[in-house]
């Protein structure tokens, strides 16, 4: 039994996150978790709300709402649709929570010490009708370059030149539209992160098993041009963690807060002590810290490619800077993105599918099947509706769910609802657990690789098995001649029910355990040998005909959900 930390990149606060969010991170995650612990590891699976930012303090004052309140209600609606998922968090943490405050400031203060610290005093402008210091892209104008009369301060969109604020013509703030600015000077914090380039490069040199996608990432913000620069880790809001040497004020940087990324990743490590906190336990550091017997964790991240660098530099920056023993991820499986329907899926447009509305059409497992055996995983993927309607009705309705329909219909006729008796199992029936003995050991090995999309393969390649044997054993013609052989088929088929449900539940766990229950069995324990797993539920065993598992998607349905989404949501 290995002891296995996962962490999702913890997700913005400031809205619902659509499918193309919840394929890139929290659901693989949650697969491999669910994977982990069904073979009996200790695992501790992390994620939280990405709290702090001027996103999240524009979003509250569109809702017209204190950001603190804001926060506290969008943190529930997210952990809301995350329990709608079915995503199996031991913990959803506030990156705002107080554990979060005492450890951002805590390790602020440690590389402070270890001298990788800079204060540097930088000319920012200032709205005085806003009473705030804008980041560059919260100033608008006349682009200098086009003439388009909405550029951004970093950039044009129109002719996409990179600009400077004090480049636009007429300039404004983009959050009140007032033109009352000027430029003023304020000090920041720099973290020296190009004096732990070697250590960061040796490190990541080490790790040969990562994904190409991570590692090529990571790479090229290394290497190339500047690469790795000093990275300003503060900011000028109000909304986020003060900044402070641990305990201790930080002479002057009174009013400032740390910059959202560099407070975001330590929420890994304080969402365990939330979690810990919740019991009243100080478990915590077992998972976190190698001298507190975190050496013989494995640490894995899920994410999407865009915050790679985050993890393979920024975050490991931190921790390699701390100079203590925390623990470094050992890999990191990153995605590409799913697009939707001929575009992206986009939050800022709303454009796609959202999670409040995926599953107010259909419960989670129809999106989980459909997302996970699409991941995006070496190049980016695309939602279709005919593609969903496709997947859903042929691998979840006619291949797994037929299967279990028929093997308890059947039965039910003939023998009544328990797995009977008499009989023995013959060639075909060996030739069969041969198969599935092999097929299992693929389902394994992709699981154990985090290759999701073959891992989804290789689980529907199983349920396949049992259809193609059923349509040749053909218990029903045999039933009139030999009743006792179409009994131990039928007795196979039941218990490969159950061996289904529970190979099946990192993917689809309510219909896992509707299955189970169904089968009138909580035994969920992974098959070891298919022999034995096979002859689990005994002669006699009672169970019921569950109620359709997975209902087909109509034409009519896919049309109307096509319309429905064709556009952007309000
Ligand atoms: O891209 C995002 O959604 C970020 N909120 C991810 C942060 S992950 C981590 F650093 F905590
Ligand atoms: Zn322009």
């Amino acid at each position: 039994m290995a002891r296995i930390l996962i962490t999702s990149a913890i997700p913005y606060i400031n809205g619902i996150k659509h499918l193309g969010n919840l394929v890139g991170s929290q659901l693989p995650a949650d697969l491999y978790a669910r994977y982990c612990r069904a073979r009996g590891h200790e695992v501790l699976f992390l994620c939280a709300t990405d709290e702090h930012g001027t996103p999240a303090e524009l979003a509250a004052a569109k809702a017209g709402k204190p950001v603190a309140d804001y926060c506290a209600e969008m943190w529930a609606v997210q952990k809301d649709l995350s329990d709608g998922f079915r995503l199996s968090f031991d913990k959803f943490g506030r990156s705002s929570s107080p554990q979060n405050h005492a450890l951002t400031q805590h390790f602020a203060g440690k590389l402070a010490e270890n001298g990788l610290i800079e204060e540097v005093t930088e000319k920012q402008v200032y709205s005085n009708a806003d009473g705030r210091f804008l980041p560059d892209r919260y100033i608008e104008g006349t682009c200098p370059n086009c003439g388009y009369e909405r550029a951004r301060g970093d950039q044009c969109e129109n002719c996409t030149k990179q600009l400077d604020p004090t480049d636009l013509i007429e300039p404004r703030s983009a959050i009140s539209g007032s033109t009352d600015l000027e430029v003023r000077e304020t000090k920041h914090l720099y973290l020296k992160q190009r004096s732990l380039r070697q250590e960061l490069s040796d490190w990541i040199d080490s790790k040969s098993d990562w994904p190409v996608l991570t590692t090529s990432i990571a790479k090229k913000w290394l290497n190339d041009g500047d690469g790795l620069q000093d990275r300003g880790i503060t900011r000028d809001l109000d909304w986020g963690i003060p900044v402070k040497k641990g305990d201790e004020d930080w002479p002057g940087m009174e009013g400032k807060v740390f910059y959202v990324w560099f407070d975001a990743p330590i929420e890994y490590i304080a969402c365990a002590k939330e979690w810990a906190d919740d019991r009243g336990a100080d478990d915590w550091e077992r998972w976190w810290r190698t001298d507190k017997g975190a050496d013989d964790v494995r640490y894995v991240q899920f994410m999407g490619k865009d915050n790679v660098p985050f993890h393979t530099l920024s975050f490991p920056a931190t921790i390699i800077g701390s100079g203590e023993p925390w623990k470094l991820v050992d890999y990191i499986k990153s995605f590409n993105y799913l697009n939707y329907d001929g575009g992206q899926f986009s939050t800022s447009q709303g454009r796609g599918v959202f999670m409040d509305q995926a599953l107010e059409i259909l419960p989670a497992d129809y999106w989980r099947w459909w997302l996970l055996s699409h991941a995006p995983e070496n190049s980016d993927s695309e939602f279709t509706w005919e593609n969903f309607q496709a997947s859903v009705n042929k691998d979840l309705a006619d291949v797994l769910g037929n299967f279990v329909s028929r093997v308890t219909k059947f039965c039910r006729s003939k023998f009544g609802e328990k797995v009977p008796q008499g009989g023995a199992w013959g060639a075909e029936e060996e030739a069969l657990i041969a198969k599935l003995s092999d097929g299992l050991k693929a389902y394994e090995a992709q699981l154990e690789a985090i290759e999701v999309r073959k891992a989804a393969n290789e689980l529907r390649a199983l349920w396949v098995l049992g259809n193609e044997y059923l349509q040749s054993a053909a218990p029903w013609s045999v039933f009139k001649e030999d009743p006792e052989r179409a009994a131990a088929q039928i007795r196979l088929a039941l218990n490969l029910i159950r061996v289904y449900a529970v190979l099946s539940a990192p993917f689809i766990p309510d219909a896992s355990a509707r299955i189970l229950s169904a089968m009138n069995t909580q035994d969920t324990n992974w098959p070891g040998d298919m022999n034995d797993a096979l002859t689990a539920l005994t002669p006699g065993h009672g169970f019921t005909v569950p109620n359709v598992l997975f209902a087909k998607i109509s034409d009519e349905d896919r049309e109307a959900w096509a319309e429905k989404f064709s556009g952007t949501r309000d």
